[in-house]
């Protein structure tokens, strides 16, 4: 990979400026605020396991088995990282516990919220479609599906509240949508006749449209605080890189910043469109694009390649866990001592530390939070 420096200088500056704050994210900063609950909606990044819950006869994007989880809930819990995902983080931040999974069914207390977030979901029906060709059918539950999921649980808070409790607590709440990500690398990149039929640019302001949707859905049942999640160098996962001869896909890092570079706008239009909101929306791809380049800044030595898996650069989908015939593991994992150098847990997605980076910054920075950070939605 091409060394930028003096994009490296002022990733780096960056890093100094908000680093500090980043570390004890979960142990929240004690700040005032009055957000009783979070909602989660969208993919693998904030996933809290929902996927092993539901009929699933491809076994497509499952993270419910060893080494999964092994960092901090010392089991696998479905979630797509080693330990927390980042709006488990961001929960804790503001003093609520992790997130809990919509579809588990253990799960009936809403009043701290919920997270619907499914792992390969994406926005479109398309995404889906082609993802149950690939795995032989149905894997995920994509966001509209959520979005129905949240109606339920809305009807339930006001069964158990009544109404005016419930709008109260509606209207407090955060709202997460994290999602995009698998309508390019799912639903775009693998599937040639929908880059006939939409550019580059059309098929990214259809995401960005999907997610003006999601957020007007939303508000329209009563949701104010909005935290719209950027897009990912998804092109420089280990799933990419293994296959590219070592370096990021750049067609898939294009769609991912041409979704980024759609976000203010989106931004000033959701604000116009629903009065009394507050939209804040984040860029992850600046602060890890410079870490995979600079491979250094926070002890990360390991930039593309994963702990744990199997595969050039421990890249392939699945790899993580997998055992043989005899039940015997088959895949590399990195030792307990070094984990701290990877970016990447598994084939595309990031470890607790990065995971941990990634909130403070959304919760406490500025570079990489939008047109300002959740501390101060928190207390809007
Ligand atoms: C591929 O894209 C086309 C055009 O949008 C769509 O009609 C088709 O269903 C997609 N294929 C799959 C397998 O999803
Ligand atoms: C996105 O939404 C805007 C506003 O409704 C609309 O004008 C535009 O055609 C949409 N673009 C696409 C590609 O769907
Ligand atoms: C971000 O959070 C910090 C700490 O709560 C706060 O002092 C600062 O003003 C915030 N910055 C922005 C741009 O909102």
């Amino acid at each position: 990979m091409k060394k930028d420096s003096g994009f490296l200088v002022t990733v780096l500056t960056l890093l100094l400026v908000s680093g500090a704050q980043a570390k004890d994210v979960s142990e929240g900063r004690g700040f005032e605020h009055d957000v009783p609950a979070i909602f989660s909606f969208g993919d693998s990044t904030t996933d809290p396991g929902n996927n092993q819950f539901i009929a699933n006869p491809g076994a497509a994007f499952l993270a419910n088995i060893t080494p999964y989880g092994q960092s901090f809930f010392d089991r696998p819990t479905g979630r797509f990282s080693d330990g927390r995902v980042w709006v488990d983080l961001l929960a804790q931040g503001l003093g609520l516990p992790v997130t809990a999974a919509y579809q588990n069914p253990a799960t009936r207390d809403y009043t701290k919220g919920v997270n619907f977030a499914s792992g390969g979901s994406g926005n479109f029906e398309t995404t889906k479609t082609n993802l149950e060709a690939i795995f032989g059918g149905r894997t995920v539950t994509n966001i509209l599906e959520q979005l129905e999921q949240f109606r339920l649980v809305k009807s339930k808070l006001i069964g158990c509240l009544g109404q005016k409790q419930a709008e109260v607590l509606l209207d407090r709440s955060l709202y997460v949508i994290s999602s995009g990500a698998n309508d390019i690398a799912w639903g775009y990149l693998l599937n040639t006749t929908m880059q006939q039929v939409y550019s580059p640019d059309v098929y990214t302001t259809r995401i960005i449209n999907a997610t003006y949707d999601t957020v007007l859905a939303l508000y329209a049942e009563g949701a104010r605080k909005f935290i719209i999640n950027g897009q990912n160098p998804i092109g420089c996962t280990p799933a990419n890189v293994g296959r590219n001869d070592g370096t990021c896909f750049e067609p898939a890092n294009a769609l991912c910043r041409l979704v980024n570079s759609k976000l203010p706008a989106l931004q000033q239009r959701l604000s116009r469109s629903c009065p009394g909101s507050f939209v804040v929306y984040t860029d992850n791809y600046k602060f890890l694009e410079g870490i995979v380049k600079s491979g250094s800044a926070y002890g990360f030595t390991k930039g593309s390649v994963a702990c744990c898996g199997t595969g050039p650069y421990n890249g392939d989908v699945g790899g993580c866990g997998a055992l043989d015939a005899n039940g015997a593991p088959v895949y590399n994992l990195c030792s307990k001592e070094s984990l701290g150098e990877y970016l990447y847990w598994d084939y595309a997605h990031f470890t607790e530390k990065v995971n941990k980076l990634q909130t403070g910054f959304y919760i406490y920075g500025r570079q990489f939070v939008k047109p300002f950070n959740v501390s101060t939605l928190a207390r809007s």
